[in-house]
C-alpha cells in the first residue's frame, strides 16, 4: 500500500479512449458452443455479449486504435509521449512487450515503453506507475493501456470461463497536475499464494509448449470462480476504502466508481459493503463482459464521452484479478468535459499552424 506523500505535483488523467472489436459473441452463440443457456450467463454474471477480436488482430492492433483516440482526446500527437505502459495478459509475443509493439505502430519514438501483468487490476497497477513516474518528474506525458485478446486464452469447450471473457482496450494519458488533485491515492495488493485460483499453466518457463501441453490444453484459462468470487469482494472493499483513507474521503464522498468488469454480483456486492447507491456505480459487462485489465479503461472513456465527470469530481477505480492481484485509486478529476475527437484534432491543428 502507498502512504500519501509529500508530492511535488500531482498526475491527472486529460484524455481517454477505447476500442472493442465488431464481430459480437452472444450468449445464444455461447448456447450452441457448450452446454449452458443465456438464463444461466445473465443471473450469473450480467453478461449478454462479448466482442471478440478478428484473425490476425492482436492486442496490439487494440491497444493502437484505444490510444490514438485517448491523445486525440488529450490534444497530443504520439511523439509527445515519453513513457507507455501496456497493462495486459494477452500481449502480441511472449518477446517483444506489446507496449514495444504498440509504440512502433503509434510512431511514439521518444516513448520507453513497457508491459505490466495484473490480470483485471492491471490497469490500477499502470496508472500507480504512470503517477509515480509524473510526480517524481521521470515522466511528463504517460500513455497507460489495459487490452486484452482474451479469446487467445479462452477454452470455447469450458462453460466455466468461455462465457465471462471478453476482448478491447482503454487507454488513459497521464499529465502533471497541482499536488493534491488528479490521482490522490493508489493502493496495491497481492497474494502469490492464491495464484492457482487463476492459471494458464503452460507456456512459460514452468511447462513449456510441447505436444502433450496442446493436447491437455494447458494453455488456456483455468479457474475456480466460486472461490474467487469471495475474495474479490472482500480485495476490492479493502483496497477502495484504504484509498478513499489516503485520500482523506469516504464513500459518500465518490461521486462515481468504476469497478472490474468481472461479474455483476461481485460488483452488487462490493457496493452494497460500501454503502454506495448504484446509481453512482458503472456497469457495462451485460455488452463487453469481462475484459480483464481493459474494463476499467473501457468504461472510463464512456463515462468520460457522457459528460457524466466535471472538475472536482471524485472518482475511485476498483478491481480484482488473478495473481491474486487488487487496487484501487481515488481521483479527484481535473478534465473539463471532453471535446470530440475531431475539434481536438483541429485544435492540435491550429497549435501546429501556429507555432
Ligand atoms: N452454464 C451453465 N452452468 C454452468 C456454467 C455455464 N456457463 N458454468 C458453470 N456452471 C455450473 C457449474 O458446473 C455448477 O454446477 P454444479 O452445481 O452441478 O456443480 C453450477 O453452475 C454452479 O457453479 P458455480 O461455479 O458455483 O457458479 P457461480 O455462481 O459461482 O458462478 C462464476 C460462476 C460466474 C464464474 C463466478 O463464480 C464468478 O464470477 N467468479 C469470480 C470470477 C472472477 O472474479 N475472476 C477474477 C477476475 S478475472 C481475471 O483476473 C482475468
Amino acid at each position: 500500500m502507498t502512504r500519501r506523500p509529500d508530492l511535488v505535483r500531482g498526475a491527472t488523467i486529460v484524455g481517454t479512449g477505447m476500442y472493442v472489436p465488431d464481430r459480437v459473441l452472444t450468449n445464444a452463440d455461447l448456447e450452441r458452443m457448450v452446454d449452458t443457456s443465456d438464463e444461466w450467463i445473465r443471473e450469473r454474471t450480467g453478461i449478454r455479449e462479448r466482442h471478440i477480436a478478428a484473425p490476425g488482430q492482436a492486442s496490439s492492433d487494440l491497444a493502437l486504435i484505444a490510444a490514438r483516440r485517448a491523445l486525440a482526446m488529450a490534444g497530443l500527437g504520439p511523439e509527445d509521449v515519453d513513457q507507455i505502459v501496456v497493462a495486459t495478459t494477452t500481449p502480441d509475443r511472449v518477446l517483444p512487450s506489446c507496449a514495444c509493439t504498440v509504440q512502433a505502430k503509434l510512431g511514439a519514438k521518444n516513448a520507453a515503453a513497457f508491459d505490466v501483468l495484473a490480470a483485471c487490476t492491471g490497469f490500477i497497477y499502470a496508472l500507480g506507475i504512470a503517477r509515480g513516474a509524473i510526480s517524481t518528474g521521470i515522466a511528463e506525458t504517460v500513455l497507460v493501456v489495459g487490452v486484452e485478446a482474451l479469446s487467445r486464452i479462452v477454452d470455447y469447450t469450458d462453460r466455466n470461463t468461455c462465457v465471462l471473457f471478453g476482448d478491447g482496450a482503454g487507454a488513459a494519458v497521464v499529465r502533471p497536475c497541482a499536488a493534491g488533485e488528479g490521482i490522490l491515492a493508489v493502493t496495491l495488493h497481492s497474494d502469490g499464494v492464491l495464484g492457482d485460483l487463476l492459471e494458464v499453466p503452460a507456456g512459460g518457463s514452468l511447462q513449456p509448449t510441447s505436444r502433450e501441453t496442446v493436447e491437455q490444453r494447458s494453455h488456456f484459462i483455468k479457474m475456480r470462480g466460486r472461490e474467487l468470487f469471495k475474495v474479490a469482494v472482500r480485495g476490492m472493499e479493502e483496497s477502495l476504502r484504504a484509498a478513499l483513507d489516503i485520500a482523506g474521503l469516504a464513500p459518500a464522498d465518490l461521486d462515481l466508481i468504476i469497478p472490474h468488469q468481472a461479474n455483476q454480483r461481485i460488483i452488487d456486492a462490493t457496493r452494497e459493503r460500501l454503502g454506495v447507491p448504484a446509481e453512482k456505480v458503472i456497469l457495462n459487462i451485460d455488452r463487453f463482459g469481462n475484459t480483464s485489465s481493459a474494463s476499467i479503461p473501457i468504461s472510463l472513456d464512456e463515462v468520460v464521452r457522457a459528460g457524466r465527470l466535471g472538475p472536482g469530481d471524485n472518482v475511485g477505480f476498483v478491481a480484482f484479478g488473478g495473481g491474486a492481484t487488487w487496487g484501487a485509486t481515488v481521483s479527484r478529476w481535473t478534465m473539463p468535459a471532453p471535446l470530440t475527437d475531431g475539434v481536438a484534432q483541429a485544435v492540435t491543428a491550429a497549435r501546429g499552424a501556429g507555432s
